[in-house]
């Protein structure tokens, strides 16, 4: 068995910090901050706050938030758990009470086989801070600036499913688009509407054929665009209580286009592979257009095969375009860069239209997942810039647009950077991603999962 210390993602940069941080000011070290920039910049992570009992896996640990509050040129870093039922029954017990991702499941777990930790994702909706969980769980309403817990959000009491980390918000309607998956019982996958002013307005469930892990939606202005890609539980393994995650490659990628009030289902298939990060999906006349990153092989046979290695992570995600065509029926799919970037994103504001500009960070040539650069994509021209880091990795970037500038890439990006010895607040200029501000922070960060801006 791997030793805990030799798991990839309890390692170097990915190493765990030592719990929460109260609020500390930064002081710049290159540049300065834009007096126009106003909010927090919030990232979550996984963060075992008690020893693991067994295997480890990048997936696991608990949700731990790390903010940069943002006002008139001052930056201020502060750092929070996400206080999760399991989080606080675990406080109690003063350790571990869950095996991870690669440990066999516990059925007769007082609590549940699964430990919902919402370390995924974060978004702001109705003004309200969620954070999310990969396995799809309760998504749980944080309070910004302090980054403290205010409990699941139940939207009234209304939300009976769970919600996936990666909702989307539409930003035309203010409304939140979510989907949930269960990989052990049916219905397998369901996704669903909530108004701007937080009213769950359906669930819909959808009968899918086979159980697999969803990880991301996308929507246009009339559609959401559901993915049901082949990852999921080997069912044998799954049958003795063991957790091992396979890819079938001889099933189609398929892709739901669903109307956004809910309804029928109009499924599209493609070439096999994942996708764990879209970047938008708009309307061209009567077909759908989705942007990506798109991976031929999630889980490469030669891991496979050894199970004590899957507590890697080895992608080869590529910018990638699908077009559903409504009228006809057909798929288009085109292979947009051949350099492997991951956790994309764009302008939060144009998410629903024929966006321009993306921002992608550069996968490292390693084992483990980490980003070196960032590579700004013009997905009309194909033209791309590259931001080399010249130390550490960075990881996923915001857009925040510059008030009163119309330009799509007007604004800054902003994100952390991490590495063995420290990490930085990075502000990057989004139209050449010069460098407008580095801050160094009062500690190391893990590179983490996703995040959000959030207004103040
Ligand atoms: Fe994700």
């Amino acid at each position: 068995m791997t030793r805990l210390e030799d798991a990839p993602y309890l390692r170097g940069p990915h190493r765990p910090v030592d719990g929460e941080h109260d609020a500390c000011e930064l002081q710049p070290s290159e540049g300065e901050l834009p007096t126009w920039l106003s909010g927090q910049f919030v990232r979550n992570s996984g963060n075992p706050r008690f020893a693991p009992p067994g295997r480890y896996h990048w997936f696991d640990g608990d949700g731990l938030l790390h903010g940069v509050e943002l006002r008139e040129g001052r930056a201020t870093y502060r750092s929070r758990f996400v206080r999760t039922r399991a989080y606080e029954l675990e406080e109690e017990a003063g350790r571990a009470l869950w095996g991870g991702l690669l440990e066999p499941l516990d059925p007769r777990h007082p609590h549940g086989p699964i430990k919902d930790t919402a370390n995924t994702d974060v978004i702001v909706h109705n003004g309200v801070v969620l954070a999310t969980w990969w396995l799809s769980g309760q998504p749980m309403a944080i309070e910004v600036p302090e980054l403290t817990t205010r409990g699941p959000e139940t939207f009234g009491g209304a939300l009976r499913h769970s919600m996936c980390a990666h909702p989307k918000v539409c930003p035309r309607t203010g409304e939140l688009f979510f989907f949930g998956f269960d990989l052990l019982r049916k219905p397998y996958y369901h996704f669903g509407c909530v108004s701007a002013e937080g009213e769950l307005r359906y669930v819909q469930e959808v009968d899918l054929p086979r159980a697999y892990v969803a990880h991301d939606i996308a929507i246009s202005e009339n559609y959401v665009v559901l993915l049901d890609l082949a990852l999921g539980y080997d069912r044998a393994a799954l049958a003795q209580g063991k957790r091992k995650i396979g890819f079938d490659r001889s099933v189609p990628a398929r892709f739901g286009i669903a109307p956004r009030a809910g309804g029928e289902i109009r499924w599209f298939e493609a070439n096999p592979c994942y996708v764990y990060h879209t970047i938008n999906a708009h309307e061209e006349g009567d077909q759908i257009v989705l942007t990506a990153c798109r991976i031929e092989d999630p889980v490469p046979s030669e891991l496979a095969r050894d199970s004590a290695r899957l507590d890697s992570i080895s992608l080869e995600p590529y910018l990638y375009r699908w077009t559903f065509d409504l009228s006809s029926g057909a798929v288009r799919e085109e292979q947009l860069d051949e350099r492997p970037t991951e956790f994309p994103r764009a302008a939060d504001a144009l998410l629903t239209t024929d966006l321009r500009f993306a921002y992608a960070p550069r996968v490292a040539p390693r084992e483990d997942l980490l980003f070196d650069g960032l590579i700004k994509y013009d997905l009309r021209s194909g033209a791309a810039t590259t931001f080399e880091l010249e130390q550490g990795f960075l990881g996923e970037v915001v857009f925040v647009p510059e008030p009163g500038k119309g330009d799509e890439d007007a604004g800054v990006l902003v994100t952390l950077t991490s590495s063995d010895e420290g990490s930085e607040l990075l502000v990057l200029d989004a139209s050449d991603l010069g460098v407008r501000c580095r801050a160094p922070l009062p500690r190391r960060v893990q590179p983490g999962f996703h995040a959000c801006w959030a207004p103040l």
